[in-house]
């Protein structure tokens, strides 16, 4: 009996990928100040940064872009992807847009505001941004366990009911315009959302007359942790078990550049015809009509094909299991992960990984730096980087210290990802003599994309 489980394809079309010298990427990461944002792509041999947009699309794929009507209005590309929408979600208007902040953007310039408040399992960045430039606040709710990286749990990317409902007391039900759901739970682990919590936050969010919608990004990757992790989900299929995680929604946003399956794209769909004719308008201003929004006509064929491809079962069951490969790997060799392992990427816990940086020395960025240093891998720091701050000149650090290593879809094989692990572990081992980063120069906001870093080397003036 064989046992592995094998990529679900074969490769057509290759890209080559640019192999350098310890020393050039010394010298490459230094002249990009230590922020991985800011090398060139073509320096990167493995590139984990992240997985949206960085998807390899199928030979049906490129066939469907081939068949895209580029009509202004009314193209044949909108309803087949129209379609494809409103047969997985029940969402009766589909809105396109270019990628999923755009619909967030839309959302939430319509329903926020001053004086509204969005609760959350947690908020994406970009969600967060969304919301808080309405004027309105955002209040992420995880459970418990979210917060502990070396439990395992099966659904850590529950939003805690308890929560949400004394929100909704204190608060104010007519100050809440709708409560977000992120599926899977991205800013904690890519953990994923059980059914029974989406159907009580239903139930809860009905009994006050509040819309439930759905961060959707990467709504089959939580499908499939549904149906092999939730009693009563093994026998039905991932679609189903899809299209029973919409019904419990009012709306949704989509970043189709992760479950879609394209480089670009995203849509947001509703039932409350009042909100789609807002919506509609906004979008006209900033995206485009609203049967193309912002997007070519072949980029809604992509999406549509995308669509359906993602719910293939082999592919879900390749794509879950070669993402924990890479985190069973890591933890074998003592390599603090936090588990278990996501739907769309490993995480790994610099506080554990390297205790003798602080905080305010960043150990994420510094782990980040010396992954690339060692094996050309690129990575992104999900901490204090990204998300502390400085109040009255005291540091705040965020809640989890982390680095994320995100599997692009479809892109590599088992071997670049052992050889990725074998990297990590080497970095590991000299993990003593890794130095803390100070922040040289940042930008006032989403400081981790532009900020400059230098290493804080001991018995030096930096230190
Ligand atoms: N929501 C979630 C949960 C996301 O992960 C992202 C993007 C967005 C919304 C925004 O979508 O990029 O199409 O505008 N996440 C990427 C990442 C950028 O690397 O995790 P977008």
């Amino acid at each position: 009996m064989t046992h592995t489980i094998i990529e679900p394809f074969k490769i057509k079309s290759v890209e080559p990928i640019n192999f350098t010298t310890r020393e050039y990427r010394e010298k490459a990461i230094r002249d990009a100040y230590y922020n991985l944002f800011l090398l060139k792509a073509d320096d990167v041999l493995i590139d984990l940064l992240t997985d949206s947009g960085t998807a390899a699309m199928s030979s049906r794929q490129w066939a469907a872009i081939m068949d895209g009507d580029e009509s202004y209005a009314g193209s044949r590309s909108f309803f087949k992807f129209e379609k494809v929408v409103k047969d997985l979600t029940g969402l009766e208007y589909v809105i396109p847009t270019h990628q999923g902040r755009a619909a967030e953007k839309i959302l939430f310039t319509t329903v926020g505001g001053p004086g509204k408040v969005i609760p959350s399992n947690t908020h994406f960045d970009t969600t967060r941004a969304n919301v808080e430039f309405s004027g309105a606040e955002a209040v992420d709710l995880p459970v418990a366990s979210a917060l502990e990286t070396d439990k395992r749990a099966d659904f850590k990317g529950d939003i805690d009911l308890n929560k949400l409902e004394a929100l909704i007391k204190k608060t104010g039900v007519e100050r809440i315009p709708l409560c977000i759901m992120t599926v899977t739970n991205n800013s904690v682990g890519g953990q994923p959302v059980s059914m029974k919590n989406l159907r009580e936050t239903k139930s809860l969010l009905t009994k006050y007359g509040i819309p439930l919608f759905i961060d959707a990004c990467r709504f089959a990757e939580n499908a499939y942790f549904i149906k092999t992790r939730e009693p009563g989900y093994a026998s039905k299929s991932v679609t189903e078990i899809a299209k029973e995680m919409f019904s419990y929604a009012d709306g949704c946003t989509m970043s189709a550049k992760k479950d879609a399956l394209v480089n670009i794209g995203g849509f947001l769909a509703v039932n409350d015809s009042t909100l789609a004719d807002k919506a509609r308008s906004l979008l006209i201003m900033t995206e485009g009509f609203p049967t193309y929004g912002g997007l070519a006509g072949r980029d809604l064929d992509a999406m549509a094909q995308g669509l359906n491809e993602v719910l293939d079962e082999d592919y879900l069951k390749y794509r879950i299991r070669s993402v924990e490969y890479f985190g069973d790997k890591l933890e074998k060799e003592g390599v603090p992960v936090l588990v278990p392992t996501g739907g769309h990427a490993v995480f790994l816990d610099a506080r554990r990984f390297l205790p003798n940086v602080p905080a305010n020395q960043y150990p994420g960025q510094a782990i980040a730096v010396e992954m690339y240093i060692e094996g050309g891998i690129r990575s992104v720091e999900i901490g204090s980087v990204m998300f502390g701050k400085e109040v009255d000149g005291k540091f705040i650090g965020a809640n989890l210290e982390l680095v994320r290593l995100a599997i692009p879809r479809r892109v590599y094989t088992q071997s670049h990802i052992d050889y990725a692990a074998e990297a990590i572990v080497e970095v590991f081992k000299r993990r003593d003599k890794i130095p803390g980063y100070r922040i040289s120069y940042e930008a006032p906001y989403l400081r981790h994309f532009t900020a400059h870093f230098e290493p804080v080397l001991k018995g030096t003036v930096n230190e």
